[in-house]
């Protein structure tokens, strides 16, 4: 029985800051944001739009590839931005998707790797019990603080995938390769708002996880580098994806897995498979029966290199022009917005976009209150 990525969907913030105009107000070369680090835009959030409210955007756009929502078994949410150490942010979108009571939900958590973990997990959940469905949400908002050198390389995205057996988009196949190792390269601490990181530090560990990963899957899989059709990389900005496959995959060109990673920034857990659906969207190739390898990277750190092939007919199952649309229709902020969005602050005289239908309306005796946006 085969199983795997059966449909897949992803949303982002409906506003973006443009990176030369960053670059213009920190007096940088716009080069080396657009060219040095391979970033054009990044998504900004306003204060109503959070993990919970884009990860329910992502998610009703894949459960609308569902005939029925009571298929759905499992919830994972993957995050690592969360904002209560206890409740599980999967639980309010099990609650707006109208989930079954029966559904089992948790979180999961390891940087920028969690989404695999869950796709890993999800997957063996389903051989073992090959009715179900299971459904992968990875929703992350990164922020660093403001004039330090990770702020060309914030961003945010939600990811949802309904894994299940006779997947209509992709096999999740058998073998694969993790790589743990003890390091302080990114991290997030209860007491911050924003991330702490050695950007030259993951970068090496990043590459050399790489190395570690892609030579014990071929071990492992008895492939060569030839049975690979395409790459995609994690990619905390394009540049880094970029190094990942010079190491590895020189002779091919991952260009259609960066254009939307390019204008949304990093996305964290999200990330790679924000990628995969920019590759399966973007590409000129027929990628019926292709084998794409993946590589994931969670800072902290734990890495994995595995790989998926394309289901023939794939294309049905992919919203190419609703992905760019939703991309084009963004509104572009100032500066000044950009440095109130980072702050969190809302403008008492500003009705905000949002990207789904659920909002979060203000924060309450330290509880978040979501409620329903009406159409408009
Ligand atoms: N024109 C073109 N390119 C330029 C340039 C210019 N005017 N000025 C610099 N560059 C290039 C540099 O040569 C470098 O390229 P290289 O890496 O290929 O050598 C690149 O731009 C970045 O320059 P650098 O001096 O290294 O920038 P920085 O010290 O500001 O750091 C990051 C850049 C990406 C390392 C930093 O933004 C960061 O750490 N971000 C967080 C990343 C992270 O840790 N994510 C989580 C882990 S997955």
């Amino acid at each position: 029985m085969q199983v795997g990525i059966d449909a897949m969907a992803f949303s982002t913030s409906r506003y973006f800051l443009r990176l030369d105009t960053l670059a213009k107000n920190r007096n940088v070369d716009c080069a080396k944001y657009c060219i040095g680090i391979g970033q054009l835009k990044m998504s900004v959030f306003p204060p109503n739009e959070d993990i919970v409210t884009i990860a329910i955007s992502a998610a009703q756009k894949v459960m609308a590839r569902l005939v029925n929502k009571n298929e759905i078994d499992v919830l994972i949410f993957a995050t690592e931005s969360s904002f209560d150490l206890s409740k599980s942010a999967g639980i309010y979108v099990h609650h707006f998707l109208g989930l079954r009571p029966d559904c089992r939900v948790f979180d999961v958590k390891q940087a920028c790797y969690s989404v695999t973990a869950a796709l890993q997990l999800a997957r063996s959940f389903v051989k073992d019990n090959p009715d179900s469905k299971v459904l992968v949400i990875g929703s992350d908002i990164l922020k660093y603080s403001a004039g330090s050198s990770g702020e060309p390389t914030q961003g945010g995205a939600a990811i949802a995938i309904i894994v299940a057996k006779n997947p209509r988009l992709m096999i999740v196949e058998q073998h694969f390769s993790t790589y743990t190792t003890e390091i302080m390269d990114f991290w997030r601490p209860i007491e911050e708002g924003e991330a702490l990181f050695d950007g030259k530090l993951s970068a090496q560990n990043y590459l050399q996880s790489l190395e570690i990963t892609f030579l014990g899957y071929l071990k492992k899989s008895d492939l060569t580098p030839s049975d690979i059709d395409q790459v995609c990389f994690h990619a905390p900005f394009s540049k880094m994806a970029i190094k990942a496959r010079n190491k590895t995959f020189a002779d091919k060109s991952i260009d259609d897995t960066l254009i939307y990673n390019a204008i949304i920034g990093n996305s964290c857990s999200a990330s790679l498979y924000v990628c995969l659906i920019s590759l399966l969207d973007n590409s000129g190739d027929d990628l019926d029966g292709k084998r794409i390898g993946l590589f994931s990277y969670g800072s902290g750190s734990v890495a994995e290199f595995f790989s998926c092939t394309v289901v023939s007919g794939y294309r049905h199952m992919l919203s190419a022009e609703e992905n760019r649309k939703m991309l084009e229709d963004r509104i572009e902020v100032s500066f000044e917005e950009y440095e109130q969005f980072c702050k969190n602050q809302a403008d008492p005289g500003k009705k905000y976009a949002n990207v789904g239908s659920i909002r979060m309306v203000r924060v309450e005796n330290k509880q978040r209150i979501y409620e329903r946006r009406i159409a408009g």
